[in-house]
């Protein structure tokens, strides 16, 4: 067993068998041993997964120019006689500083006084990520600035955008069973036999003991679903991600809310083709059956709930928007760009090329869903 192994290990004879989210959040986000305290280049062709950064940099161009026309349609109006500025371009989980790179770079040459104006913040609670971040993004000097968490932006709130990209997906979910006989879900936890971790099922406890806020945020199935559910059928919940959701949504003063994800709907998450449930684990680019294996070296991923999701900011009064596969999203961002002529820059081969990649229903741009709302 490597060290971050052994301290799962611990936690689990510490704590009895742990949730699966337990096992995800030490596996992926364990300082100094977690998958993403690592700075390897996790993505790219060399890396453990394909993203859309590591297709290039049109994909935070195009991001760029979206934040900057959503300024411009509002900068006469409510904005500056809100007197709202700075704007402020919220990033969470900015991974290696690729994706603000790419929207800073852009802006800075196709749209300097905006890029003069805005503030751009990122949230990263990794101590290690700040660190290479701050040297990945040094060109940018006092442009970024660094929270840990979205709870220091609260009280200030945000005029701007709050956007994540693969943020949410890579939440630490917890995984349920359908226990068909007694017709009860059941969540599944992670023990450990004969020295590797094994799956085993939890006993429901009360919400001070453990899982029982997670068992009461799920939604009562309709009978008509009871009844034909198939024993076993596996599903996930995020609780983090609604949680984080929520907190944007409440940060946010003026602007826009933004995650692109790996995602479905409540309904689509129980279809015949999902009962195995949406958890997937990556190195250097295949899929691996055995997400409780090779523990920190593995991306571990579910698809997030675009329902819970988009209930949580209406909840919060947010309007939203538009929920779409990132096809349609990136595309009417091209159509806009189209129509104001050559404002974006030169459309290269190059972009052409990343842009089929980013969009194509095969590679990038059905698997990928954008939800935005906006207050
Ligand atoms: C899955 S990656 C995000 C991918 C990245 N946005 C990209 O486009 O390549 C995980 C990143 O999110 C950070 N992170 C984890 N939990 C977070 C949270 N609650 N808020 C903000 N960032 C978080 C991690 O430290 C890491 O930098």
């Amino acid at each position: 067993m490597n060290i971050l192994s052994e301290q799962i290990r611990q936690a689990i004879v510490l704590e009895g068998e742990i949730s699966f989210a337990r096992f995800m959040e030490l596996a992926l986000y364990c300082p100094h041993y977690g998958y993403y305290e690592q700075e390897k280049d996790t993505t790219g062709r060399a890396g453990d997964f394909y993203t859309n950064l590591s297709v290039g940099s049109l994909f935070g161009e195009l991001l760029a120019f979206q934040f900057a026309q959503w300024f411009s349609e509002t900068a006469h109006s409510n904005w500056l006689t809100a007197k709202m500025s700075p704007v402020r371009l919220v990033e969470a989980g900015a991974h290696d500083g690729r994706l603000a790179t790419d929207i800073l770079s852009w802006l800075q040459k196709h749209r300097p006084a905006f890029f003069c104006d805005l503030e751009y913040w990122i949230i990263e609670p990794s101590v290690r990520r700040q660190i290479w971040q701050k040297k990945n993004l040094c060109d940018f000097g006092g442009k970024v600035v660094w929270f840990d968490s979205l709870t220091a932006l609260a009280q200030e709130g945000v005029c701007g955008v709050i956007f994540a990209n693969e943020l949410l997906d890579a939440m630490p979910t917890h995984r349920f069973g359908w226990d068909a006989g007694h017709r009860v879900w059941f969540e599944w936890g992670v023990t450990v036999v004969e020295n590797a971790f094994a799956w085993t099922r939890m006993p429901k406890k009360t919400a001070e003991e453990g899982n029982g806020d997670v068992f009461m945020r799920w939604p009562s199935l309709p009978t008509e679903l009871s009844a034909v559910l198939p024993d076993g059928f596996t599903t996930e919940i995020c609780p983090l991600a609604e949680i984080w959701w929520r907190q944007a949504a409440s940060a946010l003063r003026y602007g826009k809310l933004l995650t692109i994800d790996y995602g479905l709907t409540a309904e689509q998450l129980f279809t015949p083709e999902r009962k195995d449930g949406t958890l997937r684990s990556y190195h250097r680019q295949r899929l691996k059956n055995d997400s409780l294996a090779n523990v920190g070296e593995l991306d571990i991923t579910a698809h997030v709930n675009f329902t819970a999701l988009q209930t949580a900011g209406e909840s919060l009064r947010l309007k939203t928007e538009s929920w779409c596969s990132q096809e349609h999203y990136l595309t009417r961002i091209v159509e806009q760009i189209w129509k104001m002529n050559d404002t974006f820059g030169a459309w290269t081969p190059s972009h052409a090329r990343q842009f089929q990649t980013l969009t194509h229903p095969e590679h990038l741009g059905r698997p990928f869903q954008v939800l935005l709302q906006s207050r």
